[in-house]
């Protein structure tokens, strides 16, 4: 059921229920962290192998500073600059966090969402709630009520209903190897706007044999049909009747079978029409999608991530 009642949410969770919940980077499938057949149903319902580690929310700092065991300093001033906000620290765990939480590790990984809605639920909550992107693990992030409905819907009670996300793609995860601040993986805060308050800030080049953040996992983010990603006019040249997935132009195709990120160069706007545009092109009639990087700044960063990852056959 779609809905937007916040006390209902509440009570659904206080119990162990699962209820997926807006936040403005994509839609959450939350449950009480404290409950460990809560956290075991996260994954079964998203089929998400369990070494894959999940993040808690929670609405308030003082919270934050109970669930983990220290906060560097550049993990404050991340913290207080950008929460709530689209940013997810991994920092060292409080001895209470459950291993099925952090996947055994020694850190665990918090957030502050900014959904007004989400705030208000989380604040009538006395636990943390752990919350994975509400999709199948590997496929396409939801960022509107509907999405969720459609994949998860017959597997959960509540889909608290707070309108389409306005970020649009997963939150930026910073962790402190060795002390070392370092993105792990980049998303709805830019590169740039994290260097603005920490400069020394290192960027993880992605390994694939052992993701440190599973979302870095190549294949994810995938629509089920194939992605090419490339140069469109050419890719055209071979492919004319192939789906768009584009930053500003049509290239002269006006059917439903091109999906325009932005007009305008917006690359928040494009970041917001993302998943939704990948999502509405695997459901059209074409089996080939022809897709095309965008500028690499700001959102672009985290968006070409994306693209490059759906398109991945590994
Ligand atoms: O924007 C978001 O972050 C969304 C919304 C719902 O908050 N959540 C989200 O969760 O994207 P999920 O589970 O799809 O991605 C969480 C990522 C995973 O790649 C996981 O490996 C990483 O966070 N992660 C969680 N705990 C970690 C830890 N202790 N160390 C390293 N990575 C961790
Ligand atoms: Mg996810």
């Amino acid at each position: 059921m779609i809905g937007k009642d916040i006390a209902y949410a509440a009570s659904l969770l206080a119990e162990g229920k699962l209820v997926a919940i807006p936040t403005e980077t994509v839609y959450g499938l939350a449950g009480n962290a404290y409950l460990p057949d809560s956290v075991a149903a996260i994954f079964k319902v998203k089929q998400r192998p369990q070494f894959d580690p999940l993040i808690l929310h929670t609405d308030t700092l003082e919270k934050i500073e109970k669930l983990v065991g220290e906060f560097p300093p550049e993990a404050s001033i991340l913290a207080k600059a950008l929460w709530p906000g689209p940013l997810t620290l991994v920092l060292p765990r409080a001895p209470h966090i459950h291993d099925l939480v952090t996947s055994g590790l020694d850190t665990v990984a918090v957030r502050i969402p900014a959904h007004p809605m989400t705030l208000s639920l989380l604040s009538q909550l006395e636990f943390p709630v752990a919350a994975p992107s509400a999709n199948p693990f590997t496929y396409i992030s939801p960022t509107r009520p509907e999405h969720v409905q459609q994949q998860l819907g017959a597997k959960i009670p509540y889909i608290l209903d707070g309108g389409s996300c306005r970020v649009g793609v997963e939150s930026t995860i910073v962790a402190f190897p060795n002390g070392i601040p370092t993105v792990l993986r980049k998303g709805g805060t830019s590169i740039e706007t994290l260097q603005g308050l920490v400069p020394h800030i290192q960027v993880n080049t992605h390994s694939s044999s052992k993701p440190q953040a599973p979302g870095m996992l190549d294949k994810h983010y995938s629509p089920r049909k194939k992605m090419i990603l490339g140069n469109i006019p050419q890719l055209l040249d071979s492919y004319p009747n192939a789906s768009l997935l584009t930053f500003q132009d049509n290239y002269g195709i006006t059917e439903d079978r091109v999906w325009v990120l932005s007009e305008k160069g917006d690359l928040q706007e494009a970041a917001q029409r993302l998943f939704e545009g990948m999502r509405a092109l695997d459901a059209s009639d074409t089996d080939l999608i022809l897709v095309e990087l965008l500028p690499e700044k700001g959102l672009g960063v985290a968006i070409n991530d994306r693209l490059r990852r759906a398109a991945s056959t590994e």
